[in-house]
């Protein structure tokens, strides 16, 4: 067989799998917004509880660790790095692709077998890890990249691109995947809609989402 075939079996086997995974299991919405927050705010000052969670998260994530990488830290470029990212953001993505706000052919099936407690230490355990930069290929593509986003986008996300608590991080993360999430909201594509985001996204160039893809990426 072509080997170049293998990933994609592999790929539509799991897509396979997923789909009596999901109708066997109901989806329990996550506790409200102010009681998730309160929670990491008080895990914030109280370490022991912290490692708990944290450990608790790394079990939970065995099998996320298959496409997003032990340490949260991806090797495919198109999959997004989870290390470093917010812990309310990454919660809130988790439960978008529960409740369908978010759709993706493997993201929407797995997560539906996590409790609410496991999303919740998940989120937890990742968002505790480091996650390196990623040097940019084209020195000048990403300084080009960088004047816009300190323009257009730093505003929301920071100017270090270390995002807030429901805005993501940016910095560090994979170009392939900035790429292809900056064309969703752009596109209007059902896999990825946030007016938030996507009023931003609206007007960037094919030219703009490399360049500020390329500088993201590198930032520390
Ligand atoms: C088969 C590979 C695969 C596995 C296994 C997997 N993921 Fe993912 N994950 C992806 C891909 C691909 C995306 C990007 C989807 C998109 O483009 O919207 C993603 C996106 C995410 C995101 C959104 C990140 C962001 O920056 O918005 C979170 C959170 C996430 N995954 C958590 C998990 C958790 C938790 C598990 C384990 C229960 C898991 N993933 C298992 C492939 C995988
Ligand atoms: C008004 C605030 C706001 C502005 C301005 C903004 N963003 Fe966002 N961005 C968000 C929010 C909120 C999300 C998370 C949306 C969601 O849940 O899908 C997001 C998500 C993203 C994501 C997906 C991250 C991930 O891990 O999946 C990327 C990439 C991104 N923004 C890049 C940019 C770029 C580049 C700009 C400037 C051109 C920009 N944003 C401007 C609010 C903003």
């Amino acid at each position: 067989m072509n080997p170049r075939l293998v990933p994609l079996l592999c790929m539509s086997l799991l897509a396979l799998l997923s789909a009596p995974l999901q109708a066997a299991y109901v989806w329990t919405p996550s506790p409200p917004a102010q009681e998730i927050e309160a929670r990491l705010t008080k895990l914030q000052t109280d370490a022991p509880a912290m490692k708990t969670a944290i450990a608790a998260g790394k079990r939970a994530a065995f099998f996320c660790a298959n496409c997003h990488g032990d340490a949260g830290v991806s090797v495919l470029d198109h999959v997004p790095n989870l290390a470093g990212q917010n812990a309310f953001y990454l919660l809130a993505q988790i439960d978008k692709f529960g409740d369908g706000r978010r759709q993706d052919a493997f993201m929407s099936g797995l997560v539906k077998v996590l409790k609410p407690e496991e999303r919740f230490n998940i989120s937890v355990f990742y968002a505790s890890l480091p996650v390196p930069p990623i040097p940019a290929k084209q020195k000048a593509q990403a300084a080009s990249g960088g004047k816009h986003y300190a323009r257009a986008c730093a505003g929301c996300h920071g100017p270090k691109g270390h995002g807030t608590r429901d805005i993501a991080r940016l910095a560090g993360q994979h170009n392939g995947y900035l790429v292809s999430a900056l064309k969703s909201y752009r596109d209007g594509s059902r896999s990825r809609a946030d007016p938030r985001m996507a009023g931003s996204a609206l007007t960037l160039s094919d030219a703009d989402i490399a360049a500020l893809s390329s500088y993201l990426g590198s930032l520390p």
